[in-house]
């Protein structure tokens, strides 16, 4: 998979992207990221991208010009299955968008800034808008990053284990049970016999069970679409 990514302040993903999971994905040769930075595209001598916005409100905006002829030159040697706009009023990422992203061969991502981008732009490129969560962050680029990082990990070969990626919380729409480690006691605190015991099958049960409990107490809502979604009798 390869990933442009278009961005006001590129160095704020630099080592996000050359550490982790994403490093390994990129190392291995399973992605390939690209940080664009829209500077380079500025217009006149002060390399301009943003400007005031029509109606008086204050804040910039992200100028069409530059965006459209980065965009153009990232068309021209690339055919992209998605250009996302990350926008607060976007749809809300969740773990099934996530999975039909890690699908596609070539995407585009757009960070926006300030205010965000002319809506031109967005009418006239962009084929899906993502927000991160019902709060306001400074720029795309840290919405950018959380993208990149639950596409990539789930992109075949990415993570060793491959069922791991697969038993990660919301990937069946449920919480995942507690994790456990060595020591078997910790400060009087003990690890549950049953993980101790060596059988496969009430081991799985047990954790399904403590995923169901969790997601129910925590979670109601991803509960109850759960038992909408599954065949299984709770
Ligand atoms: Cl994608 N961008 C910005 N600026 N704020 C956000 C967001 C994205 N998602 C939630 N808040």
């Amino acid at each position: 998979m390869k990933i442009d990514i278009i961005a006001v302040i590129p160095d704020l993903m630099t080592s996000f992207f050359e550490n982790s999971i994403i490093k390994n994905a990129r190392t291995k040769g399973h992605l390939t990221i690209n940080v664009i930075d829209l500077r380079k595209y500025g217009l006149g001598n002060y390399k301009q991208i943003d400007d005031y916005q029509y109606g008086g409100q204050a804040g910039m905006v992200l100028m069409p010009e530059p965006l459209s002829i980065c965009i153009e030159d990232l068309r021209a040697s690339t055919n992209y299955d998605e250009i996302i706009y990350l926008t607060p009023d976007g749809t809300t990422l969740n773990q099934k968008i996530s999975n039909k992203l890690s699908l596609r061969e070539n995407i585009l991502i757009i960070c926006g800034h300030y205010k965000g981008i002319d809506q031109r732009i967005r009418d006239m490129y962009v084929t899906m808008e993502i927000s991160i969560g019902d709060y306001v962050l400074s720029g795309g680029e840290t919405a950018a990053m959380v993208l990149v990082d639950t596409v990539g990990r789930l992109i075949p070969g990415v993570i060793s284990d491959e069922t791991s990626a697969l038993s990660d919380s919301f990937q069946d729409d449920l919480l995942a049970p507690p994790v456990y480690t060595r020591p078997a006691e910790f400060k009087g605190m003990k690890v549950p016999d049953i993980l101790l015991s060596g059988h496969e099958k009430n081991i799985r049960e047990w954790q399904e069970q403590q995923a169901f409990e969790k997601t129910k107490r925590l979670r109601p809502d991803l509960f109850r679409k759960w038992e909408e979604e599954s065949d299984l009798p709770v």
